[in-house]
C-alpha cells in the first residue's frame, strides 16, 4: 500500500475515534449545547425587546393595525381587478359547469367589495384601494395565457389554472388578515373576512373537483391522437 493511501486511512481512523468519544460524552457536551442555546435565546430575545421599545418610542412608527389597513386596501384593489377581469374568461369557457362556477363567483366578488367597504367603514376610514403588484403580475399571466390558450382545447384548463392562481393569492391575504384582526380584537371585521374567506376557498375547491372530475380528462383526449 502507498504511504499517502495508509495515512489517509489512518486521518480517517483517529476521525472516527474522535466522533465516538465525542458520542460518548455526548450527555456533557449536549447540556452545554442546550446552555449555549438557552443564553443564545435570552440574549436574541432581549435584543429584540429592546428594538421594539425603540421603534414605538419613534414617530410615524407604522402598527399592526396600519399594515392591517395596508392589506385591506391591497385586497380591495384585487377584488375589483378580479372583478373586472372575469367577464373575458368566463366568455372564453366551455364547460357550462365552469361557465355557471365563474359567473357565480363573480356576483360573490361583487359582495365581497361590499364587505371590504364595510371593513373600511368599520375602521372609521374611506375605501382606498392600494396597487398591488402581486395581483397585477397574476393577472397579466392569466391574460396572456388566455392568449395562447383562449381558443384550444386546453382553454377550460388553462383558465381553471389561471383561476386558481387568484383563488390562492385571495386565500394567503384574507388568511393572514383574518390572523391580524383576531390579535386586534376586530370581531366585525374578522367576521367579513372569515365570509369572504370560505367563500374563495370553496370557489378553489370548486375549481379543482372541475379539473380532476372533467375539465383535464376531456382536454387531455386531444393528446392521445
Ligand atoms: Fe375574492
Ligand atoms: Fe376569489
Amino acid at each position: 500500500m502507498a504511504t499517502a493511501d495508509k495515512s489517509t486511512k489512518d486521518d480517517k481512523a483517529s476521525k472516527n475515534v474522535a466522533k465516538k468519544t465525542a458520542r460518548a460524552s455526548g450527555t456533557k457536551s449536549g447540556t452545554a449545547n442546550t446552555e449555549t442555546r438557552k443564553k443564545r435565546a435570552q440574549a436574541v430575545a432581549t435584543k429584540a425587546a429592546a428594538r421594539k421599545e425603540t421603534r414605538a418610542s419613534q414617530k410615524d412608527v407604522k402598527s399592526l393595525s396600519d399594515l392591517f389597513e395596508h392589506a385591506l386596501g391591497d385586497i380591495y384593489y384585487a377584488e375589483k381587478k378580479i372583478y373586472k377581469s372575469l367577464p373575458k374568461m368566463i366568455k372564453a369557457a366551455d364547460h357550462p359547469e365552469l361557465v355557471e362556477a365563474l359567473t357565480s363567483h363573480r356576483d360573490e366578488t361583487a359582495g365581497q367589495i361590499e364587505k371590504l367597504e364595510a371593513i373600511f367603514e368599520l375602521l372609521g376610514k374611506r375605501a382606498k384601494a392600494e396597487k398591488c403588484d402581486a395581483i397585477d403580475g397574476i393577472l397579466e399571466e392569466s391574460e396572456s395565457l388566455l392568449e395562447d390558450f383562449g381558443t384550444s382545447v386546453a382553454a377550460d384548463a388553462a383558465i381553471i389554472f389561471s383561476c386558481q392562481a387568484i383563488e390562492h393569492y385571495e386565500i394567503t391575504r384574507y388568511g393572514s388578515m383574518r390572523a391580524f384582526a383576531d390579535a386586534l380584537g376586530m370581531d366585525e371585521a374578522k367576521q367579513h373576512i372569515d365570509d369572504i374567506l370560505a367563500q374563495e376557498k370553496a370557489a378553489d375547491a370548486n375549481l379543482t373537483e372541475l379539473a380532476e372530475d372533467s375539465v383535464n380528462a376531456a382536454a387531455a383526449e386531444y393528446d392521445d391522437e
